[in-house]
């Protein structure tokens, strides 16, 4: 439990000092964080920030999304690829209109329920709108985790979800579940990248166990070759 509450605080004190001031940060609406997520799953922060800019100016509210016709939605959305998302994203806003009179579901259970809105979506909303103590696990945190603790169990594998989701939600800072989601994040994007990680200057290189084993070049185990996947 102490190397645990180490590392959340190193890396949370690391992310008050690092972090890019992106817009979605620093808010609590639900609406926005489910619309920076969506976007951000399959893009990059710069090609999705002004995507998201122009959908907040064009659509202020979840319910002028659900309004807009959808032809609208899929124009704004154009370029940024994986369609589906702005379909289910189109949809969803409908259904948070029509079933939950326009506001945005508090509970993480309904959050999940929704449409195109899988576990890591519904953690993200959960702890940066509502501050309820769910931890994210996106490709960032299974970087960051498998190589602190040197962990060979494939990220890929029914074993490997459940390992790293559990280590995610034990290291979770309870009380500040956003702002600890938002700092293991910020530290895999920035810190511990995936082929050049700035170990020389690393706060954690002390407590990195594949640091010190010289295995961070093989961390993360995948068993499966990534799919490739057809943008439009
Ligand atoms: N990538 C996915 N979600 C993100 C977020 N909230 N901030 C920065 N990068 C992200």
């Amino acid at each position: 439990m102490y190397l645990v509450n180490t590392i959340s605080v190193k890396i949370t004190d690391w992310f008050k000092l690092h972090s890019r001031p992106l817009p979605w940060r620093e808010i609590n609406d639900p609406y926005k964080i489910w619309l920076s997520e969506t976007i951000l799953q399959q893009t990059r922060v710069d090609q999705g920030l002004p995507y998201y800019l122009k959908f907040i100016d064009t659509f202020p509210s979840v319910v002028d999304l659900a309004d807009a016709e959808e032809d609208v939605v899929l124009k704004l959305w154009q370029g940024l690829g994986y369609y589906s998302r702005a379909r289910n994203l189109h949809a969803t806003a409908k259904i948070i209109r029509d079933d939950y009179k326009g506001v945005f579901p508090a509970k993480y259970e309904d959050i999940l329920s929704l449409k195109g809105i899988g576990e890591y979506t519904a953690a993200a909303i959960s702890s940066f709108a509502y501050n309820l103590p769910f931890a994210v696990v996106d490709g960032n945190v299974y970087r960051v985790l498998s190589r602190v603790f040197d962990i060979e169990t494939p990220i890929d594998s029914t074993e490997g979800k459940k390992l790293f989701k559990e280590l995610a939600q034990e290291l979770l800072i309870q009380d500040q579940p956003g702002l600890y989601n938002q700092a293991m994040m910020e530290f895999g994007a920035l810190q511990c990248t995936p082929t050049s990680p700035n170990c020389d200057i690393c706060p954690l290189r002390l407590d990195c166990l594949s640091f010190q084993n010289k295995t961070i070049k093989e961390r993360p185990v995948k068993s499966k070759k990534t799919k490739v996947q057809n943008r439009y």
